[in-house]
């Protein structure tokens, strides 16, 4: 049954104006005027049977229109006021009656535009929930649904999106802090990790997803100062990033001061210096096959103590002159980069990269790696929905290691043979952290290469993006301009919102208006996914992310409290929370 039978009696105006994408229909039922809302659907009748078309209100107007006539003799005589009620309309998609057998069926293209005078109706009440339902079942049909909430339209239908889409054509969750994000993507992931070769990885920042459990869900973390004992290892789910992953654009953006005006010299000699050191271990491998191709990006062993010890000795070094010995070429042009080297190499905060241990030194210990961040679940054997906890990288260089760890994930997948390539997610929380929109040279920059060839290739190779961030103006807009679906939340900032409203299409504009005033945990939700541009109320998850806001007001007005401070003082000194 088709389920829009609107007889004439119904319509509430008439289409008065045609654009693309925009209608303007006069209404002249007042009573049917005072119903309307901004963001309400509307039907129109197309100029083809069977077909109708969907609209979003997008503004109700009242326009006060001075009517002047003339009188026999040529004068003015009477200024009649004439009020007309117009609704701008935005089009959204046809519903068709049936397609081939199916019925209902919704587009979201526009393939007629409605007539002038055509009718005009509400859609609400049981059309409404008719029309909520097919779009639901059409989503649904055929895939593992990925549910978000509710409509705030109609709080019976349930909100369901493309779980396809969503990934392929990159998403953002975007949204003041506090507005539901870190929520809104557990509450996503809980269904990932339901589905059995669920492949994802969530760069936690602050350690908040540790609550998140489950069957298919695994924690790993990043080695902190704590770790370097070499009690834990990948098994454990701490994961070590020794040194020789680095790029040589990696390493230098860490070690090299460019203002340093000895740095070309230091660049080079580095370069040259640790290309040997990897042939060397190359040689002693006996890896011909890898020794004819290999450059100073491969990943591939090297000893970075001989490459100090080199470094050193070249900076010192004399050599024979015409009388007596001078000094070498590179006499003390390397020693502030040698000590820059060796106060890293030292740093424990830096342990996960330099003092990665004897395990993480093995040429074979890459494919482990490599199968921890993009196995499925039924490769791993563990939940295929890796949560990576970043909490104890130092932050000055988390933007490089982020960078390094979506590098790794790429490549692999993208030198992995098309028929075996397993599609895997990357959801980015605290995004403007690392996938700034300022270009800087060195650390920055060394990490948002990575997510900007992401953004552009990842859907040819099966990368899927999801960037989630509460300063949508500080991310980088490469990146979310390649982004096809927005999960917006409530947004505050003027700037912000600015940024959502240019990358979602210009007839939705009116949609961001809603931005501030959503209420928590309530997301418009626009894009490839989304059939309809909607507002949902999202469901909470079944574990909720460690993020509650701190209530000031009555933990002050509590009683006794333990007293942290010592506590975290040591914590501080050791930078570690765990034993
Ligand atoms: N869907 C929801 N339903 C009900 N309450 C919610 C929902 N989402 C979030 N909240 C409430 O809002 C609080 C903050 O949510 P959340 O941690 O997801 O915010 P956030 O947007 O990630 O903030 P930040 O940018 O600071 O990380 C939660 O602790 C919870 O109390
Ligand atoms: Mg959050």
């Amino acid at each position: 049954m088709p389920i829009f039978d609107y007889s004439n009696e119904e319509s509430i105006g008439s289409v008065y104006s045609v654009d693309t994408g925009t209608v303007l229909v006069s209404v002249s039922n007042l009573d049917a005027l005072r119903k309307l809302q901004v963001n309400h659907l509307i039907v129109l009748r197309s100029s083809r049977a069977g077909q109708h078309l969907i609209g979003l209100i997008n503004k109700i107007m009242r326009k006060a229109l001075v009517g002047v006539s003339e009188n026999e003799d040529g004068e003015v005589q009477d200024d009649r006021v004439m009020v007309e009620n117009i609704v701008r309309i935005s089009l959204i998609g046809t519903l068709l009656d049936a397609v081939g057998t199916d019925q209902n069926v919704f587009r979201r293209t526009l393939e007629t535009v409605p007539e002038i005078d055509a009718p005009c109706f509400v859609l609400s009440g049981e059309k409404l929930t008719g029309f909520m339902r097919a779009i639901s079942t059409q989503i649904i049909e055929g895939q593992e649904p990925l549910s978000l909430g509710k409509y705030t339209l109609d709080e019976e239908a349930n909100a369901w999106i493309d779980g396809n889409r969503f990934f392929q054509r990159h998403a953002v969750v975007v949204g003041s802090t506090g507005s539901g994000k870190s929520w809104t993507v557990a509450r996503i992931l809980e269904q990932v990790a339901g589905l059995p070769n669920a492949s994802a990885l969530l760069f936690d920042i602050h350690g908040e997803y540790a609550p998140l459990i489950g069957d298919g869900i695994s924690h790993l973390r990043v080695a902190g100062p704590g770790d370097l004992d070499g009690a834990r290892t990948l098994d454990d789910g701490v994961i070590f990033l020794p040194y020789w992953l680095l790029t040589y654009e990696e390493m230098l953006a860490m070690l090299l001061d460019r203002s340093d005006q000895n740095a070309p010299n230091q660049a080079m000699i580095f370069n040259r210096e640790v290309l040997n050191s990897k042939r060397t271990y190359l040689e002693s491998a006996g890896k011909d096959e890898i020794l004819a191709n290999f450059t100073i990006d491969s990943p591939v062993p090297y000893a970075l103590g001989d490459v100090v010890d080199r470094l050193q000795e070249l900076d010192v070094e004399m050599v024979a002159g015409a009388k007596t010995e001078k000094q070498g070429p590179f006499h003390g042009k390397l020693t502030r980069f040698v000590q820059r080297l060796q106060s890293k190499i030292c740093d424990r905060r830096l342990g996960f990269l330099f003092s990665a241990g004897d395990d993480a030194m093995r040429y074979e210990w890459l494919e482990e790696l490599a199968t921890v961040l993009l196995g499925s679940t039924t490769v791993r054997k563990k939940g295929g929905v890796k949560i990576i906890d970043f909490s104890e990288v130092p932050s000055d260089i988390l933007p490089l290691i982020i960078g390094l760890v979506a590098r790794l994930v790429f490549s692999v997948q993208q030198w992995t043979e098309k028929e075996q390539r397993h599609p895997v997610a990357l959801l980015c929380d605290e995004a403007h952290l690392y996938i700034p929109e300022m270009h800087e040279t060195g650390v920055l920059e060394a990490g948002l290469r990575s997510f900007e060839r992401i953004a552009k290739e990842g859907r040819k190779y099966g990368v899927g993006l999801t960037v989630i961030s509460q300063r949508p103006a500080e991310v980088n807009r490469t990146v979310l301009s390649q982004c096809n679906n927005f999960v917006a939340m409530r947004l505050t900032n003027a700037e912000d919102q600015a940024v959502i409203r240019r990358l979602l299409p210009d007839t939705l504009g009116g949609f961001t208006d809603l931005l501030p005033i959503l209420d928590i945990g309530e997301a418009l939700v626009v894009g490839d996914a989304a059939m309809l541009p909607s507002r949902i109320r999202i469901d909470e998850p079944n574990n909720r992310p460690s993020s509650a806001t701190v209530a000031f007001w009555d933990r002050w007005a509590a009683e006794a409290i333990e007293n942290g401070i010592p506590a975290a003082v040591e914590a501080l000194r050791k930078q570690r929370t765990r034993d």
